[in-house]
């Protein structure tokens, strides 16, 4: 399912994702580092394999997919996504900025920031939760700057460039996130 909602911070909208989208986030993942803290895709897709990732999207009703792009201007940015649990009132959420040159600027902490508020002011869940690969410090930084809690280390969670590397899972309740 792609988001019908469009959600605006100081610097950052999040829009629903367009077919548009695809061909800047298939040349985006051209960037090994950026796949590498992704974690998701091993190599670049084709622009076949982007379209069925989107069509995927498209077609799961448990999935909110939003395209990021800059407030002022529209550029885009990258995406973030809830995969939601509605069972147990719980999504994992996945973000990312591709450009490389908006890492560090703030603009996926707003983000995040803002999907946070939907999850718990508009779906009404009861937690949120994602894994980072245990490396990713601005990442990580930017989950806590966000309210997220570490519990725990998934150990060689993941495989990058051939070796295992542990993930953090990091979490915000809905308790977190009313004492914010
Ligand atoms: C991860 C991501 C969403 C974070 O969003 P962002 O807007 O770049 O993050 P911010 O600029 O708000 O914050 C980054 C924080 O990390 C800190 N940081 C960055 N690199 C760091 C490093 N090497 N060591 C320590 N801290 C670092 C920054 O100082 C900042 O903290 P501060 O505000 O306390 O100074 C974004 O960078 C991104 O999408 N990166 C590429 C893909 C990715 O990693 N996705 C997440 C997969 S789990």
């Amino acid at each position: 399912m792609i988001s019908e909602s469009i959600l605006t911070a100081k610097n950052v909208r999040l829009r629903p994702a367009e077919e548009s989208d695809l061909a800047q986030f298939q040349c985006w993942l051209a960037d090994d580092e950026l796949r590498r803290w992704l974690g998701s895709v091993n190599e670049q897709p084709s622009v076949a394999e982007e379209f069925d990732w989107y069509m995927s999207k498209r077609q799961d009703p448990d999935i909110i997919l939003w395209s990021i792009e800059a407030a002022d201007g529209g550029t885009l940015l990258g995406n973030v996504e809830l995969r939601l649990s509605p069972l147990n009132r719980r999504a994992e959420v996945a973000i990312g900025i591709f450009d490389r040159q908006y890492w560090g600027k703030g603009y996926g902490t707003e983000s995040m920031r803002l999907v946070l508020d939907y999850a718990f002011r508009e779906l009404k869940l009861n937690r949120v939760e994602l894994k980072a690969a245990e490396d990713n410090v601005r990442a990580i930084r930017s989950y806590e700057k966000c309210g997220f809690v570490r519990e725990g280390l998934l150990r060689e969670h993941r495989q990058i460039e051939g070796r295992p590397v542990d993930s953090v899972a990091m979490a915000v309740i809905r308790s977190d996130w009313e004492a914010r």
